[in-house]
């Protein structure tokens, strides 16, 4: 039986090294972050208060939200640097012929 919870985003080409983009998958507001050309997939909505974390900034393996300056960790989703306190879920990332899949499940 095939595993519904994968969903295919777009192509690895579409987020450069060091780069990340927003995607809705499922219903989900997800973000996807190539630290090394590995792409890691967390929450787009800061866990501190209602901030998109694509408006923040990605170096190396964490992000800053934009609002206050916290920071997390988008490859084990912890949360850093304050006012950040609670972490980011994560979601597993596949590649398959290029193509970026994200498992919501
Ligand atoms: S909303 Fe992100 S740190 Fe406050």
């Amino acid at each position: 039986m095939p595993n519904t919870s994968i969903y295919p985003v777009c192509d690895i080409q579409d987020i450069p090294e060091g780069k990340m983009k927003s995607f809705n998958v499922s219903g989900k507001d997800l973000l996807l972050c190539n630290v090394g050309n590995t792409f890691y997939c967390v929450d787009n909505m800061c866990t501190h208060e209602d901030a998109p974390l694509y408006l923040g900034c990605l170096k190396g393996e964490e992000i800053q939200c934009s609002l206050h300056g916290g920071r997390f960790n988008v490859v084990t989703g912890k949360a850093t640097v304050e006012p950040a306190e609670i972490s980011l879920k994560t979601y597993k990332t596949i590649i398959d012929k290029k193509q970026l899949f994200v498992d919501v499940g």
